[in-house]
This record gives structure tokens, C-alpha cells and sequence, in this order.
């Protein structure tokens, strides 16, 4: 039977997983998709490097046009990364009539919409189930297992490096700096890891994953962002003593047709499943109004489990070829929705204060929340020997944004208060 012949863009991490699958389940797939698959040409920026695994030297080469405009190959698996030449070379294969696969979030993150409108013009396949979560499906279950219902939260620790980071922290008292170090080590950092710590590597997956759960277009400006530079060993303790452990979250939210989606630290309650989240794990949860409650947990990064969803979407691609039903997706941004405003995002805010210790500065604290129309949950000041100063931590009730700015706002000018050292939002 004529193979499926796969033009393969990048031999990394990644692709060399998706080259131990298509390989190693080679007797599997096909009898899925009712051919052979055959990874035909491989790109890659160094021929001459060593592979892990063998390869024929014939199949390499370092022009990525030899691939884009093979006649031969039907299927491009793109996991080289990058932006613009990526960009360039898919929109060109598409121009080409081939489908396309993707593990590539910051390309998906910035350019979907007009990639996919190019799939759709073209009846072409475009699927990334591999660029959120790595080894976890969220993409399809979103698209497919919940199309019958409607997103109203997707809460996610989206970016492995980071949690890895914030788990050390958490669990051995470790430095963030030395953390962070490791994990470039251990391979789980981006290149630059500024998109991992300031978080902008999760906003990219939240832009794609609350996209397809709301049905919508969501653009990465709509994202706040705050990554974990800022946490510190005080929040972590202060936050455990509470019964919260800080997570690197992604929010995102939606009420009819406003939404909001954020990248922050966040006190998670230890009891939600979300706090057990650990090292370099990913887990996503998920509420829909008529399902309720579900979450998702497994490898986010990772040659074979990245690989395993790269090579689902290769067989998703080849049974629509057979059906004939290529480039079919629904259009799936029909509802137009707006950004909610600071004053319609609410949730509760830990919030740490270096503070005078004397009589009556409490009650100047309390009227500024109540000023500001914020309740407050509760209030802890850790027994420190009798000094001039010492540190209070609020929990407050849900209170918006907007509100929490304007007792923030009120403290710079009330001098009891020396110094506002943190604030998180609280979840769970
Ligand atoms: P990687 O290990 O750095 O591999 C990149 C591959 O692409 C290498 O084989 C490299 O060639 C080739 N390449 C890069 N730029 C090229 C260029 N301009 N021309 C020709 N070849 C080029 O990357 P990776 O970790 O596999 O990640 C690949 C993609 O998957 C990225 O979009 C990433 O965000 C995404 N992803 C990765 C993971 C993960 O766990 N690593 C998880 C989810 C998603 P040489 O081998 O010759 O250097
Ligand atoms: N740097 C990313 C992470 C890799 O730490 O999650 C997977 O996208």
C-alpha cells in the first residue's frame, strides 16, 4: 500500500520522539489509518551533528524549501520552533495543499487565525495538539469532549519550568536563583528562560487554550501577565501557614459574553488537586456548566509524551484524508466576545504588609479596606518579638481588581504601612 510520506521539520527533542513513535508503533498506526507512514525528509540547522538515534543520511537536509516544495510529501510535522521563517514555510506548504502539524505555541499563540484561515481556504488539516501540555490532550478534549457545553473556567500550571521551580522552592526551601538554574540544566527551560519565569510561555498557551474553550479569539495582549521572579521564600511560608501553596496559574475566565484570561503566582488551597500539581507536571482544570468540575494531569514537556500527541494529530490528519474530509474544521471562533474591565474581575487577594507595631494600626488598615468597600476574611500577625515593626497578612474576601488597586493605592500615602511586600490573587 502507498505510504503517507511526512516531511519532518526539526530532529530535537521532539522530533526525534515523533521519530521513535512513527518507528516504534509503526505496526500500530497503520493498522489505524490503513497505511504505512513513512518520515520521508527531515530538516535540520547541522547534518553533520550527531542523532541520538539513527537516521539515513540521505533523508537530511538543511533547506527547508527541499521539503515545503516536495510534490511527494503530504504531511508536514513542524516541531523546529521559531516565528517568522516558520511562519513563512507553513503558510507556503499550505499554499501547496499540504496539512500541517504543529507543536510550535508561540507561532500558534500569534499567528493562528490567519494560519488556520489559510487551512481552511486551502482544505487543509492545521493540528497543535502538542504546543499546550505537551504529553496531555486538552486541545482535542476542549474542542471535542466539550463542545456539547460551555467553558466558564480553564485554571492551568501550563508551564513546567516554573512549577519545577516553585515546587523546589516550596518543598526544600531552595533559592529561585539556584532553582532556576537546574532546570536550564535538566533541559526544561526555553532557550531564554525569560519566557518561562516572567510567564509569557504560559500566556501563549492560555491565549490557545482559551481560544478554542470559548469559542472565541483571544489575542496574547488580552492576557495580564506576572511571571514567578517576584515570589519569594517569606510568600511561600507565609502562604503554607495559611494553607496555600503559590502556583504559577493561568486563569481564565468567562460570564455570557465577557471574559478575562491572567498568568499569575496564585495561593492555591491546599486541598484543591491543583495544588498537588508538582516538578515539571502540567495539569489544566476545567469547568463547563453542565459538566461541572474535571481536570487533566500529565507530562507537559518531554521527547516521547510531546511526541505522542505530535503523532495523534499525524493520525488524525491521515483518517481525514481517507475520509476526504480534510480542512472541515468548524469555524471555531464564532462568538465575539469582550475583555472584562478591572472593576468585573473579582477574586480573593492574600496580601503581605510590613507594617509599624503600635496601637491602632490595624483599625487604620481596616478602614482603608472598608474605604475601599474590600472585606476581609481574615488577618494573621506572626508573634515576633516586641519591635518597632513587624508583618500583617489579609486574606480578603472577592473583591475586584479595580478595588484592591485602590487600597493599594491608599496605603502609599498611609504611613503605618512601610512597605506592601506582596500581593497574590487566592484560589480554591
Ligand atoms: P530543539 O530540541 O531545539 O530542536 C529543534 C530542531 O529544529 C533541531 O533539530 C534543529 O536542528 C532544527 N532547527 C531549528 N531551527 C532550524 C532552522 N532555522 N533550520 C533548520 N533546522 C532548524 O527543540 P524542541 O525542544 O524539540 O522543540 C521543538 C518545538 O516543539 C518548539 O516549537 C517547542 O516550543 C515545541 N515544544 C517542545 C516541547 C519539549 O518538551 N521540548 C514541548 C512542547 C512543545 P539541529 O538538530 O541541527 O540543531
Ligand atoms: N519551557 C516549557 C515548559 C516547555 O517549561 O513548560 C514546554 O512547552
Amino acid at each position: 500500500m502507498k505510504p503517507i510520506k511526512i516531511g519532518l521539520l526539526g530532529l530535537g527533542t521532539v522530533g526525534t520522539g515523533v521519530v521513535k513513535i512513527v518507528e516504534g508503533h509503526q505496526d500500530d498506526l497503520s493498522n489505524q489509518v490503513g497505511s504505512p507512514i513513512s518520515i520521508a525528509q527531515i530538516l535540520v540547522k547541522d547534518r553533520r551533528k550527531t542523532r541520538s538515534i539513527p537516521i539515513e543520511a540521505a533523508k537530511l537536509t538543511e533547506d527547508p524549501w527541499d521539503i515545503v516544495r516536495n510534490p511527494d510529501i503530504d504531511i508536514i510535522v513542524e516541531v523546529m520552533g521559531g516565528i517568522a521563517q516558520t511562519k513563512e514555510y507553513i503558510l507556503e506548504a499550505l499554499e501547496r495543499g499540504k496539512h500541517i502539524v504543529t507543536a510550535n505555541k508561540d507561532l500558534m499563540a500569534l499567528h493562528g487565525q490567519e494560519i488556520l484561515a489559510k487551512a481552511r481556504d486551502k482544505g487543509c488539516d492545521v493540528l497543535y495538539e502538542a504546543s499546550v501540555a505537551g504529553g496531555i490532550p486538552i486541545i482535542r478534549t476542549l474542542v471535542e469532549g466539550f463542545s456539547s457545553d460551555r467553558i466558564t473556567k480553564i485554571m492551568g500550571i501550563v508551564n513546567g519550568t516554573t512549577n519545577y521551580i516553585l515546587t523546589k522552592m516550596s518543598q526544600e526551601g531552595a533559592a529561585y536563583a539556584d532553582v532556576l538554574k537546574e532546570a536550564q540544566e535538566l533541559g526544561y527551560a526555553e532557550t531564554d528562560p525569560t519566557s518561562d519565569v516572567e510567564g509569557l510561555d504560559a500566556a501563549r498557551k492560555m491565549t490557545i487554550l482559551s481560544s478554542l474553550g470559548f469559542r472565541s479569539n483571544v489575542d496574547l495582549d488580552n492576557v495580564s501577565v506576572r511571571g514567578i521572579s517576584g515570589v519569594t521564600q517569606e510568600d511561600i511560608r507565609y502562604g503554607k501557614r495559611l494553607g496555600y501553596e503559590v502556583k504559577l496559574l493561568g486563569i481564565a475566565e468567562r460570564q455570557d459574553d465577557l471574559f478575562s484570561v491572567s498568568v499569575e503566582p496564585t495561593m492555591i488551597k491546599t486541598t484543591h488537586p491543583i495544588a498537588a500539581v508538582n516538578g515539571v507536571f502540567n495539569a489544566v482544570y476545567v469547568h463547563g456548566e453542565a459538566v461541572g468540575e474535571t481536570m487533566f494531569y500529565g507530562a507537559g514537556a518531554g521527547e516521547l509524551p510531546t511526541a505522542t500527541s505530535v503523532v495523534a494529530d499525524l493520525v488524525a490528519v491521515i483518517k481525514n484524508m481517507k475520509l476526504g474530509v480534510n480542512g472541515r474544521q468548524a469555524q471555531l471562533s464564532y462568538n465575539v466576545m469582550k475583555l472584562k474591565s478591572d472593576d468585573q474581575i473579582a477574586s480573593k487577594f492574600f496580601l503581605l504588609l510590613h507594617v509599624e507595631d503600635r496601637a491602632g494600626v490595624l483599625a487604620q488598615i481596616a478602614q482603608v479596606f472598608s474605604d475601599c468597600d474590600v472585606s476581609i476574611e481574615s488577618v494573621m500577625q506572626p508573634s515576633t518579638p516586641h519591635q518597632s515593626s513587624t508583618e500583617i497578612i489579609i486574606i480578603t474576601h472577592q473583591a475586584s481588581k479595580k478595588a484592591m488597586n485602590e487600597v493599594l493605592n491608599a496605603f502609599e500615602s498611609l504611613s503605618a504601612v512601610r512597605r506592601v511586600k506582596s500581593v497574590y490573587r487566592v484560589e480554591g
